[in-house]
């Protein structure tokens, strides 16, 4: 139940709106005087404050004061004559959220309450947010060695710090989100939100809301007045996500607001002026869209300002082992498993596969491995079925090895190439492991050793 303090002087006043207002469902205390109210909010957690503000001894505004100086966080609605409306106007520059005049109407009463716990919540959340979203931050990092994704953190080192709207493009799950926050809270904004919006996943006629936020009466069921996520984002980050999904009659507004800065809530009259950096995203090709027709072309330039590509997994495959090793590290922690190892002979079916859903395909993988793992290692016994393709046709696979324009990379090739030999070797000598390494030319102790570097110990069972 939501609880309110009334501090007014009135004895009259504090028992009408304490009769109504627990009628409304809240809870509600009263006090008679600054001081003790004062030590009612020090003492006790309130959600709202409607306070009087012509009191004798300490008045309105020296609890307002107190308040600020006490950091205590509550949204407070002054009480006032109407032949005060000036001193009120000068509280609410103290943070009064509201004011209401006397004689007073009790339903506009209940009215400016619903507001002020509206938007009170609305903060909460955001700063819930803030924190929630800073924290995930700070433990996902772009992991990266290879060419593609240094030059990738070496361009958001260079445009983290301007003002300029970024176009992020990428096949799905290559980081297009992870690199908007990593621009966020590499930014000067950085202490301001970074707020996401899902264009595809909001339903078309509740986006111009979500985006703009509405007056109350807006629309059926428009309550109370909303701010939407362009008001959230002031001094921070909008990060518009799968921006090219955007229905044509809000490609418009939003436009002019990029153009502008500014734009009135649905319903409203008003118009809002507001400081945000837009970074947008899409795995879908803009261009293409702009000649079909169906994407503004002024749209797309104003979004497209600093276009900024991320290359697929495929293309970084060197960068494959980080990533897993990062993903087994941050999983296991979050599943409080103990972190398993990974043979080579799997480390080599995922370092060539091709990865459609790229890096988060490669995050499930890993997920999945973790949850399901028997052993210290992840042998490829454990491997979906897609990953084994080529599994028990070595020499297919390695008569088929022709260097591809993409490159090879030669270490995994000759890894997978020794795999094969051992595999086969201790195959055609039933397990025999001296049998085994003279197939290969080699001392036993030495076939032994390969095999506990590269855990091969499957084959062994499957013989006894
Ligand atoms: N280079 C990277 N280093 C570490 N983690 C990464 C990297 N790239 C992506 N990830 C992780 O992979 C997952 C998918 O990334 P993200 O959600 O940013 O992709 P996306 O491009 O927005 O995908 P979609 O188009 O499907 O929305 C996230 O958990 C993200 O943290
Ligand atoms: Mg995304």
């Amino acid at each position: 139940m939501q609880r309110i303090l009334i501090i007014d002087d009135e004895p009259s006043i504090r028992e009408l709106l304490k009769d109504f207002l627990t009628g409304k469902g809240f809870e509600v205390v009263t006090a008679s005087d600054g001081e003790s109210g004062l030590n009612l909010l020090k003492e006790d957690k309130f959600d709202l404050l409607l306070l009087d503000l012509m009191m004798p001894g300490m008045n309105g505004m020296d609890v307002l004061r107190e308040i600020a100086s006490e950091k205590i966080d509550i949204p407070a609605i002054m009480i006032t004559a109407y032949a005060s409306v000036s001193t009120a106007v000068e509280a609410m520059k103290l943070g009064a959220f509201d004011y209401i005049t006397k004689p007073f109407v009790l339903e506009d009463v209940h009215l400016a309450i619903k507001r002020a716990l509206d938007v009170s919540r609305l903060q909460e959340e955001n700063s819930r947010l803030k924190k929630e979203l800073k924290k995930k931050f700070s433990t996902h990092k772009i992991i990266g060695n290879s060419l593609p994704l240094q030059e990738v953190i070496k361009f958001i080192e260079k445009i983290a710090d301007t003002d300029s709207t970024v176009l992020v493009t990428g096949e799905s799950g290559t980081g297009k989100e992870l690199v908007a926050k990593t621009i966020h809270y590499n930014s000067p904004r950085a202490r301001s939100t970074f707020v996401p919006l899902n264009c595809a996943a909001i339903p078309k006629d509740i986006l111009e809301s979500e985006l703009f936020g509405h007056e109350k009466g807006a629309f059926t069921g428009a309550v109370t007045t909303r701010i939407g996520r362009f008001e959230l984002a002031n001094n921070g980050t909008l990060f518009l996500d799968e921006i090219g999904e955007l229905a044509p009659s809000l490609q418009v507004k939003l436009l002019r607001v990029l153009q502008e800065k500014e734009f009135e809530r649905v319903g409203g009259i008003k118009t809002i002026k507001v400081d945000v950096r837009i970074i947008a995203a899409t795995n879908r090709d803009l261009e293409k869209a702009v000649k079909d027709g169906t994407f503004r072309e002024d749209l797309y330039y104003r979004l497209n300002v600093i276009p900024l590509h991320l290359p697929p997994l495929r293309k970084m495959k060197e960068d494959v082992p980080l990533l897993i090793e990062h993903f087994i590290i941050e999983i296991s922690k979050r599943k409080k498993k103990e972190p398993p190892k990974i043979s080579h002979e799997t480390m080599s079916y995922l370092a060539n596969y091709r990865w459609p859903g790229n890096v988060r395909e490669l995050e499930n993988l890993i997920e999945r491995l973790i949850i399901l793992k028997e052993g210290d290692y992840i042998t490829p016994d454990e491997l979906p079925e897609r990953f084994l393709e080529n599994r028990h046709t070595p020499k297919v696979v390695t008569k088929s090895k022709l260097l591809s324009s993409e490159g090879v990379d030669l270490n995994v090739v000759l890894d997978e190439l020794e795999n094969n030999m051992i595999i086969q070797a201790l195959e055609m000598s039933k397990g025999v492991k001296s049998k085994a390494a003279s197939l290969l030319g080699l001392n036993r102790t030495t076939l032994i050793e390969k095999m506990k570097k590269k855990s091969i110990d499957f084959h062994t069972k499957t013989v006894e």
